[in-house]
Parts: C-alpha cells; sequence; structure tokens
C-alpha cells in the first residue's frame, strides 16, 4: 500500500484539564480531499494547528511525506508542502494585495522574486483578485479577504492544502464560486483537507466526510453515508438540512 501523504497517530492536546484533541488518528493520500464537520469548539481549527506547526501534539505523532514532523516549526512545514488559511484571515493589512501574496510565494515556496511574482501574479488570477493586486489586504471586502487567504495559501505551491471554513458568511453565489476554485485545485491534484460549517459545499468537493466531536471522531467515510448518520444527524439537527 503506498504511504499517506499525511498522518496523525493517536494526536492528543490538552489545555489544563480540557482535552480538546483525543486521541486522534487521520490518514490522507496524495491528492485526495478530506471534508472536516463538528460542533463549535470540537477542535477542528486545533487539529489544523497541530497539522501546521502552530501547536505540537501533547502525545502521539505527526507525519508528513513519511517523516515525523511533531517538532518541525510553522515554517519548516510550509517549505515542505502544507499551506493553510486561517478561519479569521490574517493578511498583512498595511501591504498590497500582491505583496501578500508574494510574501507567500518567496517564504513558503523559497521563489526569488521575480519567479515569485510570477507565481503571485498566476495566483491572484486563479482567485480572482488580479484586478485588485494593488489595493491595500485591509481594506478588502469578506469575501476578498477570503480569496486572499487562499491566494496566500496556494502561492507556498502546498501538496497539502488546510482550509479553516472559507465558504462562511459569503452569499450563495459566492459559496459556489468557491466551490469551483477549490474542485479545480482538488483535480490539479493537491491534496486538500477542508472545514466548513457550508456542508452542501462540502459535499461538492470532497471523497471523505469526518465529524469531529468533543475532539475525538465521531465517523468518518463517504460523505452521504457520513451525514445519514443518525449521530451526526443529532448534531446537525437546526444547523443545515442536507
Ligand atoms: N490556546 C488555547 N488555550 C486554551 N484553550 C484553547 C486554545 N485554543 C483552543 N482552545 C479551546 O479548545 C477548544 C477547541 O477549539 P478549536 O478552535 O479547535 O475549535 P473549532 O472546532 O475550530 O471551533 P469553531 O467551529 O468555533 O471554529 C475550544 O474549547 C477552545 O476554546
Ligand atoms: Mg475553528
Amino acid at each position: 500500500m503506498m504511504a499517506a501523504l499525511l498522518e496523525l497517530r493517536n494526536v492528543t492536546k490538552s489545555y489544563g484539564s480540557l482535552c480538546v484533541t483525543d486521541n486522534l488518528s487521520v490518514a490522507l493520500h496524495g491528492g485526495e480531499a478530506l471534508g472536516i464537520i463538528g460542533p463549535n469548539g470540537a477542535g477542528k481549527t486545533t487539529m489544523f494547528n497541530l497539522i501546521s506547526g502552530n501547536v505540537t501534539p501533547g502525545t502521539g505523532s505527526v507525519h508528513f511525506q513519511g517523516q515525523n514532523i511533531s517538532t518541525w516549526p510553522p515554517f519548516k512545514r510550509a517549505i515542505s508542502g502544507i499551506g493553510r488559511t486561517y478561519q479569521v484571515p490574517q493578511p498583512f493589512v498595511g501591504m498590497s494585495v500582491y505583496e501578500n501574496v508574494l510574501v507567500g510565494a518567496m517564504f513558503g515556496a523559497s521563489h526569488n522574486e521575480r519567479t515569485g511574482g510570477e507565481l503571485a501574479m498566476h495566483v491572484l488570477e486563479r482567485t480572482g483578485l488580479a484586478t485588485k493586486a494593488g489595493r491595500l489586504a485591509g481594506n478588502l471586502t469578506l469575501l476578498d479577504r477570503k480569496r486572499l487567504e487562499l491566494a496566500k495559501a496556494l502561492a507556498t505551491e502546498p501538496k497539502l492544502l488546510l482550509l479553516d471554513e472559507i465558504g462562511g458568511g459569503l452569499t450563495e453565489h459566492e459559496v459556489h464560486e468557491l466551490v469551483a476554485l477549490i474542485k479545480s485545485i482538488h483535480v490539479g491534484g493537491t491534496a486538500i483537507i477542508w472545514i466548513e460549517h457550508v456542508v452542501h459545499a462540502l459535499m461538492a468537493v470532497v471523497d471523505r466526510l469526518m465529524v469531529i466531536n468533543f475532539g475525538a471522531k465521531l465517523v468518518e467515510g463517504e460523505p452521504h453515508v457520513v451525514m445519514a448518520n443518525p449521530e451526526v444527524r443529532n448534531i446537525y439537527l437546526g444547523v443545515e438540512a442536507v
């Protein structure tokens, strides 16, 4: 069997007496798209922090491309191919849209200014931000801030892209556009883990769905099977009908 691109092995993380990640094991192969759902505070973002290196596991380990990266700092993980967006967009507000993306290309993908600039323009085209390249990132609308999050992550040329609630707060039409873009990234061969409360958007893209509750994996499998699970329906009752 082919080795997994990413593997979390029995990862646990606690803050004081609060267990936020509870013996979590996840495996993802190259090019796969995995959706993550779960209630507020379930530990979804913490799982991303454990993968991107913002948080280190209490026990257990994180593996990427066959290497144990559990103690690697975030920048080293970014350079090795792990790109992420943040639930609360974190652009450099005093820099232009273009400069924000260029930083990703130069520091996340080790480009020089020339090839990084070409990559940045390509990514801005792809994310629908090309005409706003010169604007200050701090002046963007919500949709454009979400696009910029995605653009910055894409500029690091990730093998694994982590998307944290990038569809929240968008109109139906905007979500539709976003789904098309994320689909095209998936079809291009990038592995994706997408945390999203907008379940129908997830269902349009992912191969597999996982539900996290109280830091632990509740169920994982084919998206429609997972959404038909009575326990899952119980958690999501009143949140969204699928
Ligand atoms: N640095 C921290 N110190 C203490 N508690 C934390 C820290 N980071 C997260 N938590 C707690 O861990 C739990 C899980 O947080 P996390 O952000 O991973 O949840 P989430 O599933 O992403 O939620 P949401 O859907 O609201 O984004 C929450 O109870 C949160 O308050
Ligand atoms: Mg979160």
